[in-house]
């Protein structure tokens, strides 16, 4: 028997929402127990209950969308999503359906993990400010190197030019980066901001754009995700969670070929488990020539569920200006150095004894670690009297990506760019100079 679209567009729509993913309701409350149980183990119990699995686990459909199959089993998700009652009723009025079973799950794990949660929307701008702290600076030293990027494409020519920034939020990039530019070419700039988080960037990065020198009428803020702009575009469908949300259409549809530079920093492809769409619809919005500067913050930990220090000591995941070798290895201590002691407040005898581990086991599974030292480090933690963190800045849920995975996909779209670089490694120290990479893309 055939299978007419109609039916083929309920069971996706079924399939979709089997994983959470149909509506805008938190994913842990909209997904049945068996399934979101492959995804994310202890959300159900919430922040404070599952405190600091809840936190500490990846949403694993959040990971880059080409690795989450890493991390969880096809085989395992589809026998939970045929248990469904509604695509059990349409599988079993059209058994031919079960053949597409496979193409449908991928489709909907990649909508959910495109679905943005209230996470941004709700972190507070002192969240930022922590994390700043807790980086020792380096975020802001890495949106400053984006400034000084930008200011010198843009050269001696003054003239109107259009930045657009994803990931607003308080501004810390796109403050940054105009703060580097000459006050004549700050008055005759347009400044496009896209987050989810509006009120955030309308509360502190507008007004201090205004305060460096930008028209208040040059600033547009477009409070949506950036997938928005790929839908727009026509890179990608509306994510069905999204059916009654607004999408700023035509916004986007303005500025396509009209952009000198874009801008992300820090964490802004958080909610770009596909870069596809993301990469694509950016390369229409730049002029030609344009430029896209994007640095962000990943290690190996993004990339397999397990690791082998061995290797990851001899491979690097990329260089410091002056060509040092940063190894996995750096990266992957120093990023959950940076977790465990900023985000959960353990002390030195934790953080040693991960190291130990990590050095000793044939294979390490950052997952399987924290769940069996949880309880040690929880109580290493009490001895120093750190209270718990369970907010947003102890969530460690993202799409983390290596460098070398943003090169790729950039390569893979025609994008011209060089090698990424770490400009603040540090290789053999816990740093998180060996975690933020930079890579810079131009359109041709
Ligand atoms: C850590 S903040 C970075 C803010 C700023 N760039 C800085 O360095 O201070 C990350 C921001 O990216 C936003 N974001 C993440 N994914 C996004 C997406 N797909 N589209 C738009 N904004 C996004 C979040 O809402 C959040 O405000």
């Amino acid at each position: 028997m055939r299978i007419n679209a109609r039916t083929r567009a309920k069971f996706r729509g079924a399939v979709v929402g089997a994983l959470g993913a149909r509506t805008k309701k938190p994913l842990s409350r909209e997904t049945p127990k068996s399934i979101q149980q492959i995804f994310h183990p202890h959300s159900r119990g919430g922040p404070m209950a599952a405190y600091p699995q809840y936190q500490m686990f990846h949403e694993l459909s959040k990971l880059p969308a080409e690795r989450v199959f890493r991390f969880v089993k096809m085989d395992q998700i589809k026998a939970e999503v045929l248990k469904q009652p509604g695509v059990a009723k349409l599988v079993a009025k059209n058994p031919e359906l079960a053949k597409e079973l496979e193409q449908a799950v991928k489709a909907a794990v990649r909508e959910r993990g495109i679905k943005g949660g209230k996470f941004w929307i709700k972190a507070p701008k002192n969240y930022i400010d922590k994390i700043v702290r807790s980086g020792k600076g380096k975020p802001n030293a890495m949106n400053d190197k984006t400034g000084e990027i930008i200011a010198s494409i843009f050269g001696k020519a003054i003239k109107p030019r259009t930045i657009l920034d994803i990931g607003t939020f308080s501004g810390g990039t796109v403050n940054a980066v105009v703060n580097k530019l000459p006050m004549e070419q700050r008055q005759l700039l347009n400044v496009v901001l896209v987050d989810v988080a509006g009120k955030t960037v309308r509360e502190h990065a507008i007004p201090a754009l205004v305060a460096l020198g930008v028209p208040r009428q040059n600033i547009k803020l477009i409070p949506a995700s950036f997938y928005s702009a790929a839908v727009s575009l026509g890179e990608m469908k509306r994510p069905l969670h999204e059916s009654k949300q607004k999408l700023f259409l035509n916004q986007f549809k303005q500025l396509v070929g009209n952009v000198d530079a874009i801008t992300a920093g820090a964490a802004t492809i958080n909610f770009a488990t596909d870069l596809k769409p993301y990469l694509r619809s950016i390369k229409s919005l730049l002029k030609k020539d344009g430029v896209f500067v994007n640095w962000d913050w990943g290690s190996a930990e993004s990339m397999r569920p397990t690791v082998r220090s061995a290797a990851l000591k001899k491979v690097p995941i990329g260089f410091s200006p002056e060509g040092r070798m940063v190894s996995h290895y750096d990266a992957y201590v120093s990023f959950m150095n940076f977790w465990l002691t900023n985000a959960f407040g353990y002390p030195e005898t934790v953080i040693n004894k991960f190291i130990k581990d990590v050095n000793v086991s044939r294979k390490f599974n950052s997952f399987k670690w924290l769940e069996e030292n949880t309880a040690w480090a929880e109580n290493e933690r009490r001895k120093i009297g750190k209270r718990k963190v369970a907010g947003p800045l102890a969530f460690r849920n993202r799409a983390y990506r290596t460098p070398s995975a943003m090169y790729r996909a950039a390569v893979a779209q025609g994008f011209e760019t060089e090698r990424p670089v770490f400009p603040l490694a540090k290789p053999g120290a816990l740093d998180t100079g060996n975690v933020n990479w930079m890579i810079i893309m131009k359109k041709k």
